[in-house]
């Protein structure tokens, strides 16, 4: 009897639902650039598999968003402070938020999947609940800047004796391919680096990067410079995403305060200096890390690190390795116990730096000593 009931209603509301407008029963209130509030029921229908319970459930949310938001490119810091706060900064070259949702974004049922509900290997998406529930949970969340076709960056801060994580943040997962050659996960703790590896492995188009802020800092740096260089080519449709500016700068306290105030990055004024000569190498992304076949072991986060390329840049000191650089300073040395004595010079070992295209060689001078 009461299932009689229940299915009678149901076919109703097929009946109804067939000639109204499909939002009449999603939607609560339009806010403009296609998004929405959803209604409650809605946004319940379209529940969760669960809610925020961790750190690594954060950087799944936020890395989800930027894949929906058509990125190619998502790049993840992930820095701990005093052994306690996650610092995760989610950088991505998607289409962007419009500037009057920048707020709206964070409040529950705010949407802009309303007509397309996205399903991917962790459940049904799209109820705009996820920042709103980050929001409930962290210590802090930020939108540091969003432009519509530029890209987003979120920063947000977690106390992890609130909202807890995986001890092991290091280990990638083991890795197994089938018979055809498709790549799966076998096993390894459920950290960031595996919520990770699953996102690459399952979003065509998509290279995903994690590392320090100083890492990432390198890695779009790079980017952005090889971007710079396609532009000034003259080529058409090169995009240009929030970080397009980083390749044009050219000294280490500028490239310092840009981070700090464009991208809401901390970055120390020594290691923005350090990217600039080429001292901190960029990253390769977790895609081409799999792609690379860590199937027999498990990578580490070490392993993102590329082997110094020479293509990389002109930069043409770095060929030089320590023992030439030492045989340079020990001729350097001999050479100049010979000449110092006509001035009653003596020199200090050689300081010898390798800058780009250049070393520096500094030589300390005293008065010769007698005897
Ligand atoms: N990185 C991003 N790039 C562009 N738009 C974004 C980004 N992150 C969030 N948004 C916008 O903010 C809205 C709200 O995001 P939120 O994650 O809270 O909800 P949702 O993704 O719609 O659904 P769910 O709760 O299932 O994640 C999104 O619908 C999207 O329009
Ligand atoms: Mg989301």
């Amino acid at each position: 009897m009461t299932t009689g009931n229940n299915s009678e209603k149901d076919g109703l509301l097929d009946f109804v639902r067939r000639f109204t407008d499909h939002d009449t029963f999603t939607v609560e209130e339009e806010l403009g650039h296609g998004y929405v509030r959803l209604k409650v029921t809605e946004a319940e229908r379209r529940q969760a598999l669960q809610d925020i319970r961790c750190v690594e459930d954060v950087v799944k949310e936020l890395v989800r968003n930027a894949r929906d938001a058509g990125a190619t490119g998502v790049y993840v810091t992930f820095q701990k402070e005093r052994g306690r706060w996650r610092n995760i900064t989610v950088l991505d070259n998607g289409r962007g938020i419009p500037q009057g949702l920048h707020r709206k974004i964070f409040e529950a049922r705010v949407t802009s999947k309303v007509r397309d509900v996205v399903e991917d290997r962790f459940g049904v998406h799209g109820r705009g609940m996820a920042l709103f529930s980050i929001k409930q949970v962290a210590d802090d969340i930020q939108l540091v800047r969003s432009e519509e076709s530029r890209g987003t960056i979120i920063h947000t801060r977690i106390d992890t004796t609130k909202l807890p994580e995986k001890k092991d943040q290091s280990t990638f997962p083991r890795l197994e391919s089938d018979d055809e050659g498709k790549i799966a996960i076998a096993g390894g703790p459920h950290n960031v680096p595996r919520v990770l590896t699953e996102l690459a492995l399952s979003s065509d188009g998509l290279n995903i990067f994690l590392g320090s802020n100083a890492e990432i800092l390198s890695t779009l740096y790079h980017d952005s410079v090889e971007l710079r260089k396609t532009w000034a080519a003259g080529e058409d449709d090169v995009s240009r995403p929030v970080w397009f500016e980083l390749g044009g700068i050219k000294e280490g306290r500028m490239l310092h305060g840009f981070c700090a105030n464009q991208l809401g990055l901390c970055v120390s004024e020594r290691n923005a200096f350090r990217i600039l000569e080429l001292e901190i190498n960029p990253l390769m992304s977790i895609n081409e890390l799999v792609r690379e076949g860590s199937i027999a072991l498990p990578a580490r986060r070490a392993d993102l690190h590329r082997q110094p390329r020479d293509n990389w840049s002109d930069h043409l000191a770095r060929r030089l390795n320590q023992d030439d650089i030492s045989r340079i300073s020990d001729s350097l040395q001999l050479v100049f116990e010979d000449i110092g004595g006509k001035y009653y010079l003596q020199a200090e070992a050689p300081v010898i730096k390798r800058r780009k295209n250049r070393i520096i060689i500094s030589l300390g001078l005293h008065e010769k000593e007698d005897g």
